[in-house]
């Protein structure tokens, strides 16, 4: 298909069941026209690629946000066609749903209700001390993958984990396939690694009552790190696993017995404008959403909000903030779909890194789940946030000096000349940056601003570690230095895995 032709919904629907299947490596019969776009678990680098995909054969470029507004595959195709330029002959599709409903405003406070029969109050308070059976969600992700590590080296629990699967055989070699790839795995701990097979975007997590029932029972502690992390999609397509996933972790620790949920959150918590600029501390409410235009920032927002309301009813709590999380530090081995990897490749590739006031404050994956679980086993921590992000954030033009001092031929240029040469220059669907254009170039907010703009130093709030440093004292976990030998040891990972070429 190109520009040139007339579309039909129809013929819209058949290229978004084939491109859809393709990117997820499924055969075409088993994409359902009828079913949410979100439960076929794309990344946001995958939406990204559809979307540019459909760009080349539409002959105009669809908003990102459109996209995701609409629940299915049909109802998308027919918005697409009738959104066609005018000299495209659109032949409409009568058997497709119509899909002209407008978005509706969202009021974040709005979704902050936790279902009142989840009480804890109602047990007897508990202080777990050394768990034996630790529940852990995000298990297959990058920082549960972490969190597990530390688990397995400080406790002597077993950790049942959550995981999407079709039976606990394929629970179990999802797991290890993914502490593989992060070279956790080691076949000693087999037997601790237990898969529960479930769906955070379902009630219950999508056991059936009596299994719901026997994990309440024999869990004495939960580690709540498992998230859609897609930040293309919006709210409504997130709400299900971010939120509602939360709530139901939360009724899991509020059953037969009181279970402590160490809740994983985000400093995007503070995107709200109105915190732009300002000191945030651990303990500090944020009782300010309007303005934050992610559909998943949105979510965290709210689910932690939800997390505080059950610390509220007696449910003893901790809640960790990251930062974005860079590589291991030792070994600088990460998860290479996120979006940073995928930006800085792609600004390699293209020879240019804007040229903007931003602070890298990201913290190593190491020190993340390390503070993480330390945090989470010291008493005093009861009840409390904590803050992980990087304690000496390095300036984004420190990070263009070490690259191009590796022997990149990288150049920093103002921000919209940067934006120009997007638009203009980067035309190889190899460069990651073909792919997010559609993501950086949206303008999002009421401002009209695009993601780059939205994330400039002067509109984000200074957030404060003091208090996390201060309990992490005790320990000897410290977080590395953002330095140059820190950027070689991830350059070297990405390198030998291929990701990035030699300079
Ligand atoms: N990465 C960052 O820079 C960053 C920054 C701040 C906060 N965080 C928070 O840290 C946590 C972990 O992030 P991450 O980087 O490890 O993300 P990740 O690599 O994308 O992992 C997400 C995990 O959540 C699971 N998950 C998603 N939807 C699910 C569902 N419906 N049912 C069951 N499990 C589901 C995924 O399972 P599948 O394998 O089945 O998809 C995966 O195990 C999240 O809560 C995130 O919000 C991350």
């Amino acid at each position: 298909m190109n520009s040139k032709h007339s579309y039909s919904a129809a013929d819209i629907q058949a290229w978004l069941v084939a491109n859809l299947a393709e990117l997820i490596g499924v055969e075409t019969d088993e994409i359902d026209v009828n079913e949410h776009l979100e439960n076929y678990g794309l990344d946001s680098a995958q939406a990204m690629i559809l979307v540019s995909k459909l760009e080349k054969m539409l002959g105009f470029q669809p908003s990102p946000l459109l996209l995701w507004h609409y629940p299915n595959i049909a109802a998308l195709s027919q918005r697409l066609a009738e959104d066609l330029p005018e000299d495209a002959a659109v032949i409409q599709d009568t058997n497709t749903a119509p899909a002209n409903a407008p978005i509706p405003a969202l009021d974040l406070n709005a979704e902050v209700v936790l279902d009142p029969t989840i009480r804890p109050d109602a047990l007897p308070p508990v202080t777990i001390t050394e768990p034996k059976n630790i529940f852990l969600t995000g298990g297959t992700g990058y920082l549960g993958a972490f969190i597990i590590r530390e688990l397995l080296q400080q406790t002597n629990a077993n950790i049942y984990c959550l995981v999407r699967a079709a039976n606990a055989q394929e629970g179990q070699s999802k797991l290890a396939k993914n502490l593989e790839s992060y070279a956790i795995w080691d076949e000693k701990y087999k037997s601790r690694i237990i898969p529960i097979v479930g769906d955070l975007a379902l009630p219950l997590l999508g056991m059936g009552a009596e299994q719901f029932q026997i994990l309440a029972a024999n869990i004495d502690t939960i580690y709540h790190s498992g998230a859609l992390l897609n930040y293309v999609f919006p709210y409504s397509a997130l709400k299900a696993a971010n939120v509602l996933g939360t709530q139901e972790v939360l009724r899991l620790a509020s059953q037969i017995k009181l279970k402590p949920v160490h809740y994983v959150s985000s400093v995007a918590v503070f995107e709200s404008p109105a915190y732009a600029g300002k000191l945030v501390k651990e303990q500090d409410d944020f009782a300010h959403w309007e303005g934050i235009f992610l559909g998943y920032s949105q979510t965290k927002w709210v689910a932690e909000k939800l997390v505080k309301i059950a610390r509220d009813r007696g449910l003893p709590v901790t809640i960790h903030r990251p930062p974005l999380i860079s590589g291991d530090s030792q070994t600088g081995i990460c998860n290479t779909h996120d979006f940073i990897n995928l930006m800085v490749k792609g600004c390699l590739q293209m020879g240019y890194f804007p040229d903007v006031e931003y602070m890298m404050d990201m913290s190593p994956v190491d020190y993340v789940s390390k503070a993480i679980v330390y945090l989470s086993m010291q008493p005093s921590s009861i009840g409390k946030a904590f803050h992980l992000q990087h304690p000496q954030p390095a300036p984004l033009s420190t990070l263009i000096k070490w690259v191009q001092s590796f022997g990149y031929p990288v150049k920093a240029i103002p921000y919209d000349q940067w934006q120009a040469e997007l638009i203009n220059n980067v035309s190889s669907t190899d460069n990651p940056l073909y792919t997010l254009r559609p993501f950086l170039l949206e303008r999002w907010s009421d401002e009209q601003l695009t993601i780059p703009d939205l994330y400039l130093q002067a509109r984000r709030p200074h957030i404060s570690c003091e208090e996390t440093l201060k309990a992490l004292e005790g320990s000897s976990i410290v977080c590395p230095p953002i330095s140059s030998e820190m950027f070689m040891t991830y350059t070297a990972y990405l390198i030998q895995t291929g990701f990035l070429n030699v300079a």
